[in-house]
């Protein structure tokens, strides 16, 4: 079932986060829909505009719709990632979305704050809410690339001041994560002081924290044994931190790396033992399966691990 983006947020806020997760292809889909399952999780399915791209718009939709069928028991919202104001004015228009992320971060205050208030107008039209971002995460978002050394965390007081001119629903926060799998040379440092004192400043709203992949070393050790050449040294966010993010008001984790790590693993390590394999089935099979595993683990991290009975009574009244 469909459900708004901000309806999750109101029951999960202080208390649990949700994955957010990107979306490409079919078994994604049906590993994410499984794991859902699997944790009785509910789940926000995001869709970039390189995930549009790569499976056509109608494609992606039809494979959630379908997935959607198969596991009519699973609460999820559609969200566009990373939205320019071009592709949140197609989204918003679809009425597939529940939410659109526009992120116009890499503009000037002022630019960004009107670019996101016309989204903001136009999706509030439809009765779908909004993500925006303030500040800059280091690393690489979509085709805009942040200098790390430059990487901006968000003003507290400006993250207020945006949210009122905006009226955006949910606000992107930079606290130290990047995207990708090259997130911290050695210790990870999310400032999590930071997001104490945006929460401060905006009591109750729902923050977002984007760049979020743990980047498991056993994971990049199993990808570079079957033959890949990941840097051993990438490190990514630490999966307990998220708790301590929480009750620090954030609602939404975005994760995509590590999902993206999972189907590398899978694929070099079955095709590096069974090299006379062409049947791409053998491992999507496995690939679905550790795939689900991989949302039912993300969840107990998160929080939202056993929670989807409670949304569900919570957004339709029934048990
Ligand atoms: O933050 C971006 C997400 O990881 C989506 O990546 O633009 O390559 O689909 P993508
Ligand atoms: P990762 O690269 O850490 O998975 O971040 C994904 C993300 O923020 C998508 O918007
Ligand atoms: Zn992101």
């Amino acid at each position: 079932m469909i459900v708004t983006t901000a309806d999750l947020f109101r029951v999960a806020y202080g208390r649990f986060a949700y994955g957010a997760y990107n979306i490409n292809n079919m078994e994604q889909a049906l590993g994410l829909f499984r794991g859902g399952i699997e944790a009785q999780a509910p789940l926000i399915i995001q869709i970039s505009k390189g995930a549009r791209k790569y499976a056509g718009v109608k494609m992606i939709e039809a494979i959630i719709r379908a997935a959607e069928e198969m596991y009519p028991e699973v609460i999820f919202a559609v969200h566009l990632d990373h939205g320019d104001e071009a592709t949140c004015y197609d989204a918003i228009a679809s009425g597939f979305y529940s939410s659109v992320m526009i992120d116009a971060s890499h503009q000037p205050f002022a630019e960004n704050v009107a670019i996101t208030r016309r989204v903001v107008e136009r999706a509030h039209d439809r009765g779908i809410s909004v993500e925006a971002e303030l500040g800059m995460l280091g690393g690489v978002e979509e085709d805009i690339r942040v200098d790390e050394k430059h990487a901006l965390l968000t003003d507290p007081d400006e993250a207020a001041e945006f949210v009122r001119l905006t009226g955006c629903d949910s606000l992107a926060v930079a606290i130290g994560t990047s995207h990708g799998a090259y997130k911290f040379k050695g210790r990870q440092t999310l400032h999590l002081e930071r997001l104490a004192e945006i929460q401060h400043r905006l009591p109750g709203f729902p923050l977002v924290m984007h760049g979020s992949s743990s980047v498991p070393p056993e994971e990049v050790a199993r990808i570079n044994a079957a033959g890949g050449a990941i840097d051993p040294s990438a490190r990514g966010v630490d999966e307990e931190e998220f708790a301590k993010a929480v009750p620090l008001g954030v609602v939404k984790v975005n994760i995509d790396t590590d999902g993206r790590l999972v189907w590398t693993r899978v694929h070099r390590e079955h095709f590096r033992d069974h090299p006379e394999n062409f049947d791409f089935r053998k491992p999507g099979e496995i690939m679905m399966a550790e795939y689900a595993h991989f949302i039912a683990h993300k969840s107990e991290k998160l929080g939202c691990a056993g929670k989807l009975a409670e949304v569900r009574a919570a957004l339709t009244g029934k048990e």
